[in-house]
């Protein structure tokens, strides 16, 4: 059985006081029901020291966004893995349709960083996912092999099981519009039988597959009873810390 996992990324949201209003309402909620998922929070960098201090006695766990793959240097503007771990960050989002299309990162980036993160001790959450004229011209499993095959180029089957992979097909995210959750659940059984033929079936039984894309406290629940779907990776709708339980909730 693979445990589900909600994340909440909060993208460039949320100032130092306002992050630490929202955690403090959500380990609040939270007290009063034991979640049967794992719960993840992805803050600003700026915030993670501080939120890293209030959830010390809390089930949630941390991580961020994204990091730089090289180790240190002259990198301006860069955050390393050493850093994150050294302000508690168990969990980096890496390849997230924002840093691929907005930054242009590359897939050998990406599979540097996730080298670098479980070099280092954090576990990377792998992002895939197409863009709807991908999708349109019929390109989506392509794409989606593409992005896993060179993701996890180099890659262990023992190093695998610390990393978690979000489908996230683009034209979903902020968007307000979701994959039907039977249409979600085959882009992530077409995930699992890539990582089939990469390593072996334990290991794609075993592997967590998110979805994320304007995941929502109306639609969770739909899609997160899907048997491929193991969780989900939240924007908009966690910046609230209610909506944001819900989600928690359906899982
Ligand atoms: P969204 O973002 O829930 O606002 O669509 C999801 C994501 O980008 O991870």
């Amino acid at each position: 059985m693979r445990k589900k996992i909600v994340a909440g990324n909060w993208k460039m949201h949320k100032t130092l006081p306002e992050a630490i209003e929202l955690v403090s309402e959500l380990k609040n909620k939270l007290q009063n029901f034991q979640p049967a998922c794992d719960v993840i929070i992805f803050p600003p960098f700026v915030n993670l020291e501080s939120v890293s201090e209030l959830l010390k006695d809390s089930p949630i766990h941390l991580g961020a966004q994204n990091m730089h793959f090289e180790e240190s240097g002259a990198f301006t503007g860069e955050i390393s893995a050493d850093m994150l771990k050294s302000v508690g960050a168990e969990f980096v989002i890496i390849g997230h349709s924002e840093r691929r299309h907005i930054f242009n990162e590359p897939d050998e980036w990406i599979n540097e960083k996730v080298k670098r993160a479980l070099k280092k001790g954090l576990k990377p959450i792998l992002c895939i996912g197409e863009k709807l004229e991908e999708r349109e011209e019929g390109l989506t499993e392509k794409v989606l092999r593409r992005q896993v095959i060179e993701g996890l180029k180099g890659i262990s089957s023992e190093a695998i099981k610390n990393i978690v992979i979000a489908y996230e097909p683009v034209w979903a995210i902020g968007t307000g519009k979701t994959a039907a959750p039977q249409e979600a659940d085959s882009a992530h059984a077409f995930v699992r039988a890539i990582i089939t033929e990469l390593y072996d079936s334990d290991v794609a039984q075993s592997l967590t597959i998110q979805y994320g894309g304007s995941v929502k406290p109306n639609n969770a629940k739909d899609l997160l009873s899907q048997p491929n779907i193991d969780g989900a990776l939240v924007g908009g709708a966690c910046l609230k810390a209610d909506s944001f339980i819900e989600i928690i909730k359906s899982a």
